[in-house]
């Protein structure tokens, strides 16, 4: 029996007849929430936050209720600003488009209340260039909900004043990283900034206390407001609250985005029960499971996780790949992570060296190039894949993939030293096989099954 999803933020997404008009959102009781908050106080509300549990959706899965306490507006001379991130960039993830182009307001709602519970007047919606009609969409529906006074002067009836502005990106990757999203905000190149100083609680935009929250987090506000954080805090598992937006792609039969209550269901289940199974029947490969930057986990391996019994108590486990439940602790736990919430999964057919070389083409285009050890190692891991995975390696490549990822992950300004460096970690070890024998020029291990063809991975560069 397959398990249901729990559908909070994508309640109405997709249902036939649901647009983005403001009229539609009215009908099905949009604003209500935010007329609810506010009744109450801010701090109240930022109260109800922390005990739901809620963890950014964005990447890191940092305490949603804790980042917000880093502001307190009773200390602060300057004003506290709000962020929406929707730059959405991770490869694999695409879950924020699709509130944004389908539920426009619900994100609108979310933000209202965030700006409110933290004594905000002005918010952005960072939204990433490519997504023109995302832009066009939010603009249409700020206006709307401006004449209905759920945005503007004196919300709602009440004297409390929130501006939301959509600023569009230029489609680089690294604005998604908070600091250079800030940078790229104040009309500067994306840079990201060193923490500390610069947390943006205490040094954000305009070197004022800001919050940066992504897409899916932000409307999880308006659930947590209607039902209350321990209502909230009773879905998903402990430390590991509410639903999520899982977004599936690769070599699955019914690739899309489906939202569970997280550590609802397995890796397992979320691909034979959920996708369909694996393409063309034939064998699951690996799974990155929280976009791209994501470590790759290969089926077969085992893991050890700590697990709830029924009665409470924990127990240590051991458990293999499609038995991982999709939350944030237990992906740790396997020395990977929940990420963005893209999971890509790959079957037999798939060629690592081709995939890692896919991958590393990637980072090494959208390193800012701000510290040596990413500008230039990004670049070197490319280059070392693209020679491998065309037949030009060297015996020793693999080792010098592994050392110069090494050299990159935990000395960068920004955790896209961590993005760029994890992937190569990690196929490298895991796949050994693969590179070595195309290091020594025994080209690829693909395995050929029934008489099928490797399914290639597009080239997008050639060097
Ligand atoms: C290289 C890099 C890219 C990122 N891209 C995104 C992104 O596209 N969207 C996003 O919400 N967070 C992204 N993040 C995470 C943000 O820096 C930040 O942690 C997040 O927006 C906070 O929101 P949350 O706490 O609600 O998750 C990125 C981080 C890094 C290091
Ligand atoms: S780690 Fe890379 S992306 Fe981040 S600041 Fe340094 S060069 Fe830029």
């Amino acid at each position: 029996m397959p398990i249901a999803e729990k559908r909070l933020i994508s309640e109405h997404i997709d249902q036939p007849g649901y647009t983005v008009d403001i009229d539609c959102y009215l009908k099905y009781g949009g604003y209500r929430d935010l007329q609810k908050a506010l009744t109450m106080k801010g701090p109240d509300i930022v109260a109800e936050v922390k005990v739901s549990g809620l963890r950014g959706r964005g990447g890191a899965g940092f305490s949603c209720g804790m980042k917000w306490g880093f502001i307190d507006p009773k200390k602060n001379t300057k004003p506290v600003y709000l962020i929406c991130n929707a730059d959405e960039s991770e490869p694999g993830t695409f879950k924020d488009r699709q509130i944004i182009y389908k539920d426009p307001h619900q994100l609108l709602e979310g933000m209202a209340i965030a700006c409110y519970a933290n004594n905000v007047h002005l918010a952005y919606i960072y939204i990433r260039g490519e997504f023109v009609l995302g832009a066009k969409i939010l603009e249409k529906a700020i206006a709307e909900a401006k004449a209905r006074r759920f945005l503007g002067k004196g919300i709602a009836g009440t004297k409390y004043d929130v501006e939301i502005y959509v600023h569009r990106g230029a489609g680089a990757y690294i604005c998604g990283e908070e600091t250079g999203l800030i940078e790229s905000l104040e009309g500067k190149r994306p840079y990201p900034r060193i923490k500390p100083p610069y947390f943006p609680a205490v040094l954000g935009l305009y070197m004022s206390p800001t919050i940066v929250n992504n897409v899916e987090t932000l409307c999880n506000i308006k659930h947590i407001v209607a039902m209350g954080g321990a209502a909230f805090a009773k879905l998903g598992t402990p430390n590991n609250t509410g639903t999520r937006m899982l977004c599936v792609s690769g070599d699955v039969e019914k690739p899309g985005y489906f939202e569970f209550e997280v550590g609802a269901l397995t890796i397992g289940q979320l691909i034979n029960d959920v996708c369909g199974g694996i393409k063309g029947g034939r064998q699951l490969k690996a799974v990155i499971p929280g976009g791209s930057s994501a470590k790759v986990l290969k089926a077969g391996e085992r893991y050890k996780i700590k697990s709830k019994k029924p009665d409470g108590t924990i127990e240590d486990k051991e458990i293999g790949l499609e038995d991982i439940p999709l939350d944030f602790d237990t992906l740790a736990a396997t020395g990977s992570m929940a990420g963005s919430g893209g999971i890509i999964v790959m079957d037999e057919t798939r060629d690592m060296v081709e995939c890692l070389s896919n991958i590393a083409v990637f980072y090494a285009h959208e390193s800012c190039g701000q510290c040596t050890p990413c500008r230039e190692g990004s670049l070197w891991m490319k280059k070392i894949l693209h020679r491998l995975e065309h037949g030009r390696g060297h015996p020793d490549d693999v080792g010098l993939l592994k050392n110069v990822a090494d050299n990159i992950a935990g000395k960068t300004i920004c955790a896209f030293g961590e993005a760029c460096a994890w992937p190569v970690q990690s196929f490298v070890v895991k796949f050994k096989n693969e590179f070595e024998s195309r290091a020594l020029g025994n080209g690829s291990l693909l395995p050929k099954k029934n008489g099928l063809l490797p399914v290639a991975t597009p080239k997008t560069e050639t060097v």
